[in-house]
């Protein structure tokens, strides 16, 4: 544990040390899970959103994007239920006088059992060697299935409560488990009660006509309420999807872990719209997708699992998300929801306005069924960054710590150096840069002896550098070096360009889904 929180430090604090993420209003000490990204941070976000939106958008016919308002018409969170049910089940710790997500107890009380499982198992994998087997001793060994059994009914019971609106027992399930405060110890709890998580503001300009409105919690329903602008407006024929980025605005009550989990966000969203009785087929369609577009980045496999949802949101006939494994364990990324027609429903019975697609094959209209990817922007720039950034110990002895960045996210994609700053080296760095600048985003850097630069670049997340010496005077070749491998090799100037798009054009990235 103590491990996973150094390294969790180490992520924010390069963040911060490399100009990737900044806390919101810092010198007036901040403002609690609010983030600003800064010179690199606001590259990568971009860069990570287009590989998104090039995925979802540009390489599906059936798939286009929007961009709607933040500011909506308050009934369209009364029809969504947004307003009756997006609440979490809050409790107060009497004696710390400390607020908590009374689910997120529970659930990090079973991450912890899950712990003690991985222990056992690496504790087994240590002892068996080779032989081992890891499916077979998770599926028999009774220590190992107690454990199991343990987190399943737990979940299993809060899930019930949740859904039944019982929170006497969901406070009877933390006092069962002598659940304490995780700061004092403390197991002087209050009751638990429903917290609605919507930001409210106002629009207009007399205090008797203002309207009372919300900051939208979720980019999805500007695509419900402009479904059929689209599909009339784009000739759009079912299986069709809209798709968007943007912010959204959530009261957090626990908002700790840096971006994890922010009161303002980013997500990217995409609902498809199919013929009712086809989503469960719809619904494996994008859960494969989706994790094959991770995969794509190269982050490793044994990073993502499926979790499926015990505890459905009230739109929802079947949900999963993919978990990833952040600095502090497996945590969600992005959700995969079957919406049934819940959304189109509720906003043509609270508008009065008929929001049904007439099918020219079936010759009949029905209200769409919708299947959604949501992934949060942030929470995705968390997991490329802590996975990125690693300490290598060199074969000379010393470290180097490198952010290996999967190259087409890269902020910065190559740095131009001249090894010296005289002898009219400087000039010939600066003619590269202005070529390459046409096609990347580039960097120059004269600063310092140049092991110290490749140094500073490797933390950056940079993947080629550059260096210009007294050779390229006589012969137009340069130095490139790669971040990941540190391998040096001598190319021709005019090549400069090829050689970096073959590594971060978008193209080698995404044909691998
Ligand atoms: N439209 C469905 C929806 O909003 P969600 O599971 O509440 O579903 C989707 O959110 C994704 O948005 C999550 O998987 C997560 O990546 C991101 N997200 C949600 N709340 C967040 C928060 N407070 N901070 C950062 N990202 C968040």
């Amino acid at each position: 544990m103590a491990n996973q929180d150094d390294q969790f430090k180490k992520v924010i604090s390069h963040a911060k040390e490399y100009g990737y993420v900044f806390q919101s209003s810092e010198i007036y000490d901040g403002l609690s899970a609010v983030y600003d990204y800064a010179q690199n941070g606001a590259e990568l976000k971009k860069n990570i959103r287009d590989y998104w939106w090039k995925a979802m958008v540009q390489m599906n016919d059936n798939i286009v994007g929007i961009d709607s308002a933040i500011f909506m018409h308050p009934t369209i969170w009364k029809a969504s239920g947004h307003v009756d049910a997006f609440n979490d089940p809050l409790i107060d710790n009497k004696d710390s006088k400390k607020r908590y997500r009374a689910d997120v107890l529970i659930e990090d009380y079973c991450a912890k059992i899950e712990a003690k499982i991985d222990k056992e198992v690496a504790k087994a994998a240590k002892r068996f060697g080779d032989a081992f087997d890891k499916d077979e001793f998770v599926a028999t060994n009774g220590r190992v299935l107690g454990y199991q059994e343990k987190i399943n009914t737990t979940l299993s019971r809060m899930a019930k409560s949740l859904e039944n609106e019982d929170l006497a027992d969901v406070k009877a399930l933390i006092e069962e488990l002598e659940i304490a405060d995780p700061l004092t110890g403390s197991k002087n709890w209050t009751e638990v009660k429903q917290f609605n998580l919507m930001f409210g503001t106002k629009l207009g300009s007399s205090a008797d006509t203002a309207m009372d409105l919300y900051l939208r919690p979720e980019t999805a329903q500007g695509i419900f309420v402009n479904f059929l602008n689209v599909q009339k407006s784009g000739r759009m024929k079912i299986p069709f999807g809209i798709a968007q980025t943007g912010k959204a605005f959530r009261n957090e009550i626990v908002a700790r872990q840096f971006i994890f989990r922010m009161r303002e966000f980013e997500q990217m969203e995409m609902q498809f719209f199919i013929k009712p009785g086809t989503q469960k087929e719809w619904y494996e369609y994008w859960k494969e997708a989706r994790l094959k577009w991770h995969l794509s980045l190269g982050m490793g496999e044994e990073n993502y699992r499926f979790h499926d949802h015990e505890k459905l949101a009230h739109y929802a006939d079947a949900a999963a998300d993919i978990e990833f494994k952040f600095p502090f364990g497996f945590k969600e990324l992005e959700g995969i929801h079957s919406r049934t027609d819940f959304d189109l429903k509720a906003h043509e019975e609270y508008s009065g306005k008929k929001l049904q697609y007439f099918d020219h094959e079936e010759k009949a209209s029905y209200t769409p069924y919708v299947l959604e990817t949501s992934i949060g922007l942030d929470r995705m720039f968390l997991a490329v960054f802590s996975n990125a950034l690693q300490e290598e110990e060199l074969e000379n002895g010393t470290t180097r710590t490198v952010l290996k960045l999967p190259s087409v996210l890269a902020p910065v994609k190559a740095a131009i150096f001249p090894l010296v700053k005289k002898d009219g080296l400087p000039e010939v760095a600066k003619q590269i840069v202005e070529d390459l600048k046409w096609d990347f985003n580039v960097f120059y850097d004269e600063k310092d002896a140049v092991g110290k630069r490749y140094r500073r670049q490797d933390a950056n997340g940079t993947p080629f550098c550059i260096t210009v010496d007294h050779d390229t005077l006589e012969d137009n070749t340069v130095t490139i070096r790669h971040r990941d491998t540190m391998e040096q090799q001598r190319v021709k100037i005019e090549d400069l360009r090829q050689i970096i798009k073959q590594e971060v054009d978008v193209r080698f990235w995404l044909m691998k889904m």
